[in-house]
């Protein structure tokens, strides 16, 4: 691979499942060292882009290479430079953490001694060093999935793919995951993410790919993102609820659009035309001003950027979101279907339980 290099290139990416086109014509460019968050709803074609990217999966057209190698020609040498971590944590639940990580070692061909230095470095680097010796059926989610993410860093991978790495997690499981991939990163592997929070690519991508209905609908840093397709958001709460509707034309003329009403917490929401910070600033002064002459009482009043949700909707037409999503391995319509995958290293087109 060139220094600096793209570490994945996709062109024109195709798969057709029977009935349900999940990628067409998808493109993607992950500069080396950096991480791309590949956005969009359930269904959107996300685990179908890993897969290929993965070498896990045949596809119907384009190209993809990894590392530098074709993931078609040079599938042997993709597998041996990525790791892999699932929606579905390919952990042992019988086996303590330590045994986990030490059997990936040993498949990867560590040796013994070689297996149980990288399973205590691992253990250390993910915070997991003092559950070790405890059986993964006692681990909560977060200490699950950071197992996972350890077991797929065995072989110190060039290129990590993460699967949804937090879904299904709760809040203080997301924040230690983040945290973990904010430390492999700070090392200089590539990673692409994918996810269906936008909090999350928010907060952990360089660039985020939009993804919808198998196409990519946007891309860009976080911040251009936000600002190209939004402009700031007025945001007020008034004090009186009764009120809401008149204060929402009072808005409304003085930001030049639709305002969005929430009666349940007496909130105003309107974009704001202008573009430049100083104009939207004149808005907000506006409104303030413009409340006060009708005599509203106005409780909080900010401008603010919109949020990557927003900007969802804006794309799309359509709200982001877990959808129908119920935890881990709850409804969804793929559930079950990898099962107990370990990192990375499977080719077959629809792994079967082991
Ligand atoms: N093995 C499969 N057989 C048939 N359809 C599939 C299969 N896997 C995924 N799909 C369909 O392909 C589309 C994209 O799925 P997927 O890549 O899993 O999306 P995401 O990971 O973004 O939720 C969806 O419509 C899904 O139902
Ligand atoms: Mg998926």
């Amino acid at each position: 691979m060139a220094p600096n290099g793209p570490a994945i290139v996709a062109e024109g990416l195709r798969k057709e499942y029977r009935q349900t086109r999940a990628l067409e014509g998808f493109d993607l460019t992950v500069p080396e060292g950096s991480v791309c968050g590949l956005l969009g709803p359930n269904g959107a074609g996300k685990t179908t882009a890993v897969r290929i990217l993965s070498t896990l999966l045949e596809f119907d057209g384009g190209r993809a290479e990894v590392a530098g190698f074709d993931v078609v020609r040079q599938a042997a040498q993709v597998r041996y430079r990525i790791g892999v971590t699932g929606q579905h944590a390919a952990v042992d639940e019988i086996l303590t953490g330590r045994q986990n990580l030490e059997m990936f070692g040993r498949l990867y061909h560590l040796g013994a001694a070689g297996a149980r230095r990288r399973a205590d470095e691992l253990l250390e680097r993910f915070g997991l060093a003092g559950t070790a010796g405890k059986s993964v059926k006692h681990y909560s989610g977060g200490m699950r999935r950071r197992l996972d993410l350890a077991a797929s860093l065995i072989m110190a991978p060039q290129v990590l793919f993460l699967d949804e790495p937090t879904t299904g997690l709760d809040p203080r499981g997301r924040i230690e995951v983040w945290e973990a991939v904010r430390s492999l990163v700070a090392e200089g592997t590539t990673v692409l993410l994918t996810t269906q929070y936008l909090d999350e690519a928010d907060r952990l991508a360089d660039r985020i790919v939009v993804l919808d209905k198998g196409r990519m609908i946007a891309e860009g840093s976080p911040d251009r993102l936000k600002s190209t397709i939004g402009g700031d958001q007025l945001d007020l709460v008034i004090t009186d609820a009764a009120e809401l509707d008149r204060a929402a034309r009072v808005v409304a003329g003085v930001c030049g659009a639709e305002p969005e009403t929430r009666p349940d917490t007496r909130g105003i929401t309107a974009p704001v035309r202008h573009r430049a910070a100083t104009l939207a600033a004149t808005t907000l002064v506006e409104a303030v001003r413009a409340l006060d002459e009708a005599g509203i009482a106005v409780e909080d009043i900010a401008l603010r950027r919109p949020t990557l949700d927003e900007v969802f909707l804006r794309l799309t037409g359509h709200p982001a979101g877990p959808g129908e999503e119920a935890g881990p391995g709850g409804g969804r319509p793929d559930s079950g279907k990898r099962r107990a995958e370990p990192a990375g290293h499977r080719a077959e087109e629809e792994t079967t339980a082991v």
